[in-house]
């Protein structure tokens, strides 16, 4: 791990949410949550329609831990200590100072604001500590949601990648947005 992520384990984002890094015994928790939410999350992520047993989710979040603060960071997001979703650094580019950011949240969690204070907490604490400058948010073009969510937290549209994201068996056109920091 990067020396300086040891103390972005967890980041505080507000009195109701906060940021967990990811570790082995969240899954069952995860998975429940993964499980009920699978068929809202798959129109528009690739992997939940391969997560079946909680042997999918332990194994996911044990490599998650081992990766964490190397190639990514995967955090927890609670809200009033109930897991809403999570919210990653799905690629962590540290000779460059490009930071990924990907997110997803459970639907009874969704319009309380939680992903973007909690992707603003995460560009305050990365870029203060002088890990991250580049942010970037990718999501398929006709994703209105997260569009909304890079738009809001004052991203730039930098661009449309043709048929860039295969979602089932579609090719989505997929937007890139970014800001530096
Ligand atoms: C994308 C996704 C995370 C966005 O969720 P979201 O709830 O719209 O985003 P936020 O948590 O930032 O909440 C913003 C909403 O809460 C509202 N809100 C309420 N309180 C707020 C606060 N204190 N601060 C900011 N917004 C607040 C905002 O007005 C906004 O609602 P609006 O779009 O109707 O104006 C969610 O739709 C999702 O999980 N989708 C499925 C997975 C997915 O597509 N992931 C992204 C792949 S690229």
């Amino acid at each position: 791990m990067t020396k300086n992520i040891e103390n972005l384990q967890a980041i505080a984002v507000g009195p109701s949410i906060n940021l967990k890094s990811i570790s082995q015994d969240v899954a069952p928790r995860l998975h429940d949550v993964i499980i009920r939410e699978k068929e809202r999350l798959s129109e528009f992520l690739h992997w939940p329609r391969y997560i079946n047993s909680l042997d999918d989710t332990i194994r996911f979040c044990a490599t998650s831990e081992k990766s964490f603060g190397n190639s990514n960071a995967i955090y927890i997001a609670e809200f009033n200590g109930e897991l809403a979703g999570v919210i990653s650094f799905n690629n962590l580019d540290f000779a460059n100072g490009i930071g990924d950011i990907g997110y997803w949240l459970a639907g009874n969690h969704e319009k309380k604001g939680i992903v973007s204070n909690a992707v603003e907490a995460l560009i305050g604490a990365y870029a203060g500590s002088r890990l991250i400058r580049r942010f970037v948010i990718k999501c398929a073009s006709r994703n209105r949601p997260s569009r909304a969510v890079a738009e809001r937290l004052g991203f730039k549209f930098e661009g449309t990648l043709e048929q860039a994201e295969k979602i089932g068996n579609e090719y989505l056109d997929q937007r890139i947005y970014a800001r530096i920091v």
